[in-house]
């Protein structure tokens, strides 16, 4: 039998070469190619990228929000010991918003405008966790109230167009962790507020994950998000991981030229205000990938071989990958 100790080692998801292939008409798109990854428990993992990169759809796989129509999917998402690629959809239906749930970057795509935040903080309370009216309705206050809304009574008649931005996002907030979900994936979930508003939610969120002990996978394009936010990071780039690594190692090591442009792209980043530099071009288009790395047509360090064969994603250290046949040197970093 698997002593206790090891089975708690197990990661809570576990991301295997998991691909998306989108169909329209005769053609397919792959937007996703072969990304895999690990949540273990009670942590969080920063997934960033450009614009097109592929998060959302990683998330939309991951929730099996995808139709079975328009999108193909393969590979394994264990979560929790479970293959959720191969759930049929009533088992899925229970996990979702029960042991894994979802907070999208603009609130209403969650909210129900014609019904009151009451009714739909109740609605997975009743349905998950089978509480009656009374019983949900005193919950949903307590979530409102952990969420920091003030007069959480009250608000429970109200509906969203009479909540600001960012009281939305609280009340969704209040959803997802309503059944207490073992994972939260949490898609930009600030980028639609300002920058207080940011914050704040930021906050709440780092707050809720402690207290609770989540997991979530924060997708974001904002590197000092991931920094304050993340224990580990996967960046992506034209629908593959390019580089995992621990947020320390990938902030002060970075091996992925893609990572080390991303990283000279964050303005103060190294105390030095002059030093914004962008990464020259933009991301391929899927439908016209060059052969080998994607990146290649952008890189400084590209040579002949990334032109042809697309790098695996290796361990260029212990816990570290990056895919890259020419990755930056290991900066050593000056002892005290
Ligand atoms: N339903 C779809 N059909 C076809 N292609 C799609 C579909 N949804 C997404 N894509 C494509 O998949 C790629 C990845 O999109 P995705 O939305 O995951 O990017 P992203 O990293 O979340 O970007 P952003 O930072 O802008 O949110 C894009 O090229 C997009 O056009
Ligand atoms: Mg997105």
């Amino acid at each position: 039998m698997m002593p206790a100790a090891l089975s708690e080692a197990t990661p809570l998801l576990s991301v295997r070469d998991l691909t998306v292939r989108f169909r329209s008409g005769r053609e397919t798109v792959t937007a996703i190619d072969r990304v895999s990854f690990d949540v273990p428990r009670g942590r969080v993992l920063g997934l960033v990228g450009e614009s097109g990169s592929g998060k959302s759809v990683t998330a939309l796989a991951l929730m099996r929000l995808l139709s079975p129509d328009m999108a193909e999917i393969a590979g394994e998402v264990r979560f929790d010991g479970r293959d959720l690629v191969a759930l049929p959809e009533g088992e899925m239906r229970r996990v979702r918003g029960r042991h894994l749930s979802m907070i999208f970057q603009e609130p209403m795509t969650s909210l129900n405008p014609i019904a009151s935040i009451g009714n739909q903080i109740c609605e997975p309370l009743r349905l998950h966790l089978g509480l009656g009216r009374k019983a949900a309705r005193d919950r949903a206050a307590e979530l409102l109230a952990m969420v920091a809304i003030p007069e959480p009574r009250r608000r429970l008649d109200q509906y969203p167009h009479e909540l600001s931005g960012g009281m939305r996002q609280r009340v969704v907030i209040a959803m997802a962790i309503a059944c207490e979900p073992r994972l939260i994936i949490a898609d930009e979930p600030t980028t639609a507020l300002d920058v207080t508003t940011q914050a704040q939610i930021l906050d709440l969120l780092r707050d809720l994950q402690s207290r609770l002990g989540m997991a979530i996978v924060m997708i974001t394009h904002d590197l000092g998000v991931v920094a304050e936010f993340a224990d580990h990071v996967q960046v992506m780039y034209a629908g593959r991981g390019v580089e995992r690594a621990a947020v320390r190692d990938v902030f002060g090591h970075p091996r992925h030229p893609y990572t080390g442009g991303l990283l000279r792209c964050i303005p103060d980043f190294d105390g030095d205000q002059d030093r914004l530099v962008g990464i020259d071009g933009t991301v391929p288009s899927l439908t016209n990938l060059p052969p080998g790395c994607a990146y290649a047509p952008r890189c400084e360090r590209a040579q002949d071989d990334c032109r042809i064969v697309v790098p695996d994603l290796e361990a260029v250290a212990p816990a570290h990958r990056a895919a890259c046949f020419h990755p930056l040197e290991f900066a050593r970093e000056v002892s005290p």
